[in-house]
C-alpha cells in the first residue's frame, strides 16, 4: 500500500510517499523549513503545503510529532511552541482529500520503521527492544514482543540530578561545546542506566547525533547488544506511513 509519511521536526517538516510493503520511498523526500514561530496555524499550513506538493490524495497519512500524542492530539511539545499543545492535527487536515490520518510520537514512528525493515527486524515479534533517537531532543521507544509502549519519554527523566535531555542530547553536546569524549561518557552512562532499568534484548541508536559512532563508541560499555538504526533520516517518514496503515485494519 502507498501511504504518506510526514515527520515534523524543530527545523524541518519532511515527507514522502512510502511503499509500506517494502519501506521504500516512491516519491521525492520533500522538506519545508518549520515555520518560525511554529504556531498551530503555521504548522498546519506547512503540512498542507507538503501534502499538496507531493500531490497525495485518497490514501493514509501518518504524521510523527516530537511530543506526547494521544488520539491524534498533541499533549507535549518540549522543543516546539507550547501553543501547539491541544491541537488535533487530524482534525486540522479535514477538508483535504485524504484517507485516514494518524498522528504519533516521532520516535515511536522511527521505531516502527526500524522494527519492520531495519535493525529491529530480528526482534519483530519477540523480546524487548529499546530505541533512542538522539537529536535536538532524546526520543525513547520500547517494543515488547512486537508491541509498542507509546510515548515513553525517558529523555525527560532526572539523570545525575539533571534533566536527561539537556544533559546528553546532540543539542546539549553542540551548545555546551562538549568534546566527543565528554559527551560519549555521558551518553554511555545514560545507556547503562537505561539498560539496568529496562533490561532490553537489543538497543537501537538513531538520530543525527549518532551519525559518527567511531567518535564515541569506545565509551559505550553495556552488555546489551546495540546497533545503529539503518533507515537514517528516513525512519520517521517510513514509520509514520506504516502507522497510518494500521488504522486501515
Ligand atoms: C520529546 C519526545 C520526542 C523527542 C525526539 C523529546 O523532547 O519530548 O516526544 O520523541 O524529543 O524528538
Amino acid at each position: 500500500m502507498l501511504a504518506l509519511g510526514i515527520d515534523i521536526g524543530g527545523s524541518g517538516i519532511k515527507g514522502a510517499i512510502v511503499d509500506t510493503e517494502t519501506g521504500n520511498l516512491v516519491s521525492d523526500r520533500v522538506r519545508i523549513p518549520t515555520p518560525q514561530p511554529s504556531n498551530a496555524d503555521a504548522v498546519v499550513a506547512t503540512v498542507r503545503q507538503l501534502i499538496n506538493e507531493l500531490r497525495f490524495e485518497n490514501g493514509p497519512v501518518g504524521i510523527g510529532f516530537p511530543g506526547v500524542i494521544r488520539a491524534n492530539t498533541i499533549y507535549t511539545a518540549a522543543n516546539l511552541e507550547k501553543c501547539l499543545i491541544g491541537v488535533n492535527l487530524e482534525k486540522r487536515l479535514s477538508g483535504m482529500n485524504l484517507g485516514p490520518v494518524r498522528v504519533i510520537n516521532d520516535a515511536d514512528a522511527a521505531g516502527f520503521a526500524e522494527m519492520e525493515f531495519g535493525a529491529g527486524k530480528s526482534h519483530r515479534h519477540s523480546g524487548t527492544v529499546l530505541m533512542l533517537t538522539i537529536g535536538t531532543g532524546i526520543g525513547t521507544v520500547l517494543f515488547t514482543n512486537g508491541h509498542l509502549v507509546p510515548n515513553l519519554e525517558l529523555g525527560h527523566i532526572e539523570f545525575k540530578k539533571k534533566h536527561a535531555e539537556s544533559y546528553v542530547s546532540e543539542r546539549a553536546r553542540i551548545r555546551k561545546e562538549m568534546s566527543w569524549e565528554k559527551w560519549g561518557k555521558r551518553f554511555g552512562s545514560f545507556l547503562l542506566y537505561l539498560e539496568h532499568l529496562l533490561q532490553p534484548d537489543l538497543i537501537i541508536l538513531g538520530g543525527g547525533g549518532v551519525k559518527k559512532p567511531k567518535l564515541f563508541d569506545e565509551y559505550i560499555d553495556i552488555e546489551t547488544p546495540w546497533e545503529l538504526a539503518s533507515s537514517g533520516n528516513k525512519a520517521g517518514i517510513i514509520g509514520a506511513a506504516l502507522a497510518a496503515c494500521e488504522t486501515e485494519d
